[in-house]
């Protein structure tokens, strides 16, 4: 291994289902990695059905046909998008093109954590901005800028607090941004946002060269297994990504299943009602059992336990519920819990109310 590489600590994802309890058993209800447990559009499933008997292909290297359909819908060209094996290789992608060996890069912690080990593969050094009220601090972050710096991370919503920051302090952010530093604007979650204010970046980006959005096919639309996201960047910017890209890092079915699940608006308005409605009844049950939580533009809930949070992580667990534990993010009394089906969410919130009990664990 390269010696630069040997710090680059684990990457740490939701404990993989088959291994939670270690008994080979599944916990009946998994919500830990933020995946949409709807499901993903019957359009799509028929799509990749379709595309099946063409996998003696190579794929189209550009992703044309999702590409026309996906610029059409956000309307953007053709070419300022750059689609990835999942959000995480755009995340690469970004570090190796625009971080250059010892600039510093900038992220909100806590956040997503593959912006450091993107930015320690990259050679770069990790500087971490802690969040303010448990949102990213983007005027700490403007302020330490240096002629050092290469680029920033920013999530929003951000992963795993919820919070978001609106569009007009996006632009004041991105004012403050000098032309050497480049800003990784993640949107994973973009699809749950209710608020208006929430930023309209692919409008932004156009403008900003030194700018790119991430978005995924791997939350609202269900597509976690297929591995597809993508980047919208101006047009030389998404060539300068394109570069690196390896060709062709798509499969034939996560274009084909991308691009039916973008024709299935339906489905993914059952998505939105279905997390809008259930997050109400977490924020709700949290509030009657006298819990705090933070309010969450996202497909998953944060709530404070007041205590560690660990004992009852590893008893929902026992109890065939995996949840995330607050402990790997830093904040060790609270637990991360994706929104799921009405029935999954009942589940969770009566064996929380039971694990809160004074004689519980
Ligand atoms: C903030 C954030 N960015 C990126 C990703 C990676 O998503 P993908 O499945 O598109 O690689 C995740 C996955 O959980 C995430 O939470």
């Amino acid at each position: 291994m390269r010696k630069q590489l040997q710090g680059i600590p684990a990457f740490l994802p939701a404990k993989p289902a088959s291994e939670a309890n270690g008994q080979g058993r599944l916990p009946d209800v998994r919500l830990a990695a933020n995946e949409n447990t709807l499901g993903f559009s019957p359009l799509a499933a028929a799509a990749i059905q379709a595309a099946v008997s063409r996998l003696y292909l190579y794929p189209d290297s550009q992703a044309s046909s999702l590409r026309s359909k996906l610029a059409a819908k956000l309307r953007v060209d053709p070419g300022q998008l750059v689609f990835g094996n999942g959000s995480f290789e755009l995340l690469s992608l970004a570090a190796y093109t625009f971080l250059a060996p010892g600039e510093e890069a900038l992220l909100p912690s806590p956040s997503f954590g593959w912006y450091r080990v993107a930015t320690l593969a990259a050679g770069g050094i990790p500087v971490t901005v802690p969040l303010r009220n448990h949102a990213v601090d983007l005027d700490e972050i403007a302020r330490r800028i240096s002629p050092t710096t290469g680029l920033v991370w920013l999530c929003n919503p951000n992963n795993p607090t919820g919070s978001y920051f609106t569009d007009s302090e996006l632009r004041l952010f991105l004012d403050r941004v000098p032309p050497h530093v480049f800003v990784v604007l993640d949107e994973a979650y973009r699809e749950f946002a209710e608020q208006e204010d929430f930023p309209d970046t692919a409008a932004l980006v156009e403008r900003c060269p030194n700018a790119a959005v991430l978005r995924t096919f791997s939350k609202a639309y269900g597509l976690a297994g297929l591995r597809i996201g993508y980047a919208i960047a101006a047009a030389d910017t998404a060539a300068a990504l394109n570069r690196l890209r390896l060709p062709p890092n798509l499969g034939i079915l996560a274009e084909a299943g991308a691009a039916a699940s973008l024709e299935d608006e339906a489905f993914l308005q059952s998505v939105l009602d279905n997390n809008r409605i259930e997050k109400q009844r977490y924020y709700e049950t949290f509030q009657l059992l006298g819990l705090s939580y933070l309010p969450s533009e996202t497909n998953f809930v944060m709530v404070d336990l007041g205590r560690d949070s660990g004992p009852v992580f590893e008893w929902l667990l026992q109890e065939g519920i995996l949840v995330r534990p607050g402990r790997d993010f830093d904040m060790p009394t609270w637990l991360r819990i994706t929104i799921g089906r009405p029935e999954e969410n009942r589940a969770v919130l009566a064996k929380l109310e039971k694990a809160l009990q004074p004689s519980a664990p």
